[in-house]
């Protein structure tokens, strides 16, 4: 579902951040890429999501392959790909409630809709009781949840999450993974990064891809009963 076929990516002429990188993810499967800092993670989830063009190669995702992707259709595709952040991301002077519904409300949602769905998602994460709170007034590990309900309000296929916990005390961070593994659970396309080396026993149940200085050096299948 999506694939990196002989993707090179050069910030500066003699700075190759991803160098020939092949790999297909499955449908439903979680994905862990790690690797020290600068190893090329975050530059490799942004071919994802279309915020940068391979030098080389191609990137596919689902319908949608890049570079070849036209303006008019990344929205479309940063519809169907959620996308979370070490530093949340979330609209500091907006509400739980307009943080999630931003999106459906500049799409064209209807209200009654869009109020049914931030509901939904909210009493999913267990934090109705947040809805008229603000970034501030929230925890870390809260805020990174309201951004994953952001992300999820959309209903993407792939949730691609670069350095989630980063933020986050280790209990926070342990609250996160759970949800993402159930986000997973229920069908979404997990992919995320991460340089914290307490997710590496972890990454042991799930498709692991190690990167380091733009090269995948290892990529270690989960055992059989994870898919
Ligand atoms: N905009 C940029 N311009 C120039 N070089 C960049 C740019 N972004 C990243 N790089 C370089 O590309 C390499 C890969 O960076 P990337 O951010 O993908 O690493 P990372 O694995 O996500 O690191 P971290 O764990 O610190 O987030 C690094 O050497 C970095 O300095
Ligand atoms: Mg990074």
């Amino acid at each position: 579902m999506i694939e990196f076929h002989n993707i090179t990516k050069t910030y500066q002429k003699n700075w190759t951040a991803l160098d020939n990188i092949n790999f297909n993810v499955q449908k439903g499967s979680f994905t862990f890429i790690v690797g020290p800092s600068g190893s090329g993670k975050s530059t490799l989830l942004k071919l994802i999501y279309a915020a940068l063009t391979p030098d080389l190669g191609f990137v596919r995702i689902g319908e949608f392959r890049n570079p070849g992707i036209t303006t008019d259709k990344i929205p479309q595709l940063r519809r169907k790909v959620g996308v979370i952040f070490q530093d949340f991301r979330l609209m500091q002077d907006r509400t739980v409630y307009e943080n999630i519904s931003f999106v459906l409300l500049v799409t064209g949602t209807p209200r009654r809709i869009i109020k049914d769905k931030v509901a939904q998602v909210l009493a999913e994460l267990s934090l109705t009781h947040k809805l008229h709170h603000y970034p501030f007034q929230l925890s870390g590990g809260e805020q990174q949840k309201i951004a994953i309900a952001r992300a999820l309000v959309r209903n993407p296929f792939v949730l691609v999450a670069d350095e989630p916990t980063g933020n986050i005390d280790p209990q926070g961070s342990e609250e996160i993974f759970k949800l993402l593994q159930k986000i997973n659970a229920g069908g979404t396309t997990v992919i995320m990064a991460t340089h914290d080396s307490s997710f590496l026993q972890k990454a042991s149940a799930y498709r692991m891809i190690a990167l380091d200085h733009g090269k995948v050096i290892k990529d270690v299948p989960p055992p059989p009963s994870k898919g």
